[in-house]
């Protein structure tokens, strides 16, 4: 997109300064003809591929259908994460979010009390967490580490302290690391 608008920002340069070096030049092109390829070709052979890229890559962000990745449950309330992995025996970690490298994973996402909202800013997409409602995110971390969520949508005065942290593990890794820190997590409560 950026170098879509620098080359369009180009062109509209040059006619701009089409102008002022050489007065009439515009006037050999009738102004029907200025309308029809600036404001109708012109924008349909640019629009007409992004959105069709754009919902091609908003298809990508939904789960697909009859296809089933891993499924991590985010459940939210006032002001911390649960996270409940059904794939590894429904095992809960709290504040800790563990994903695997290199493969989408779909996070359902709910509320227990009032509206909050799921977002890793580094893996792009945020969602809504709504009580009785699940939302859906598809994420793909492509690098083990470790990364930082946030809620997005004010929902009190514990707000701002409402984070939890992201371990993208190495995938041989991930089933240990999720039991691993359910343990600990269950001995901290
Ligand atoms: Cu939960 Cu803001």
């Amino acid at each position: 997109m950026l170098a879509g608008s620098a080359i369009l920002f180009a062109l509209v340069l040059v006619l701009f300064l089409m102008v002022f070096l050489r007065p009439g030049w515009g006037s050999r092109i009738a102004p029907g003809r200025w309308i029809v390829l600036g404001g109708l070709v012109l924008p349909a052979i640019v629009l007409i591929p992004l959105v069709c890229y754009a919902l091609y890559a908003g298809e990508q962000l939904l789960p697909l259908p009859g296809h089933a990745p891993q499924r991590i449950e985010a459940i939210a309330k006032q002001w911390d994460w649960t996270f409940r992995y059904p794939d590894q025996g429904g095992v809960e970690t709290h504040g800790v979010l563990h994903v695997p490298a290199g493969t989408p994973v779909d996070i359902v996402v709910t509320s227990q009390d009032v509206v909050h909202a799921f977002w890793i800013p580094r893996f792009a997409g945020k969602i809504d967490a709504i009580p009785g409602h699940a939302t859906h995110l598809r994420i793909q971390a492509d690098q083990p580490g470790e990364y930082q969520g946030l809620c997005n949508q004010f929902c009190g005065l514990g707000h701002a302290g409402m984070h939890f942290t992201v371990i993208v593990d190495r995938p041989e890794d991930f089933s240990a690391a999720v039991k691993q820190a359910a343990a600990t997590g269950e001995m901290n409560k």
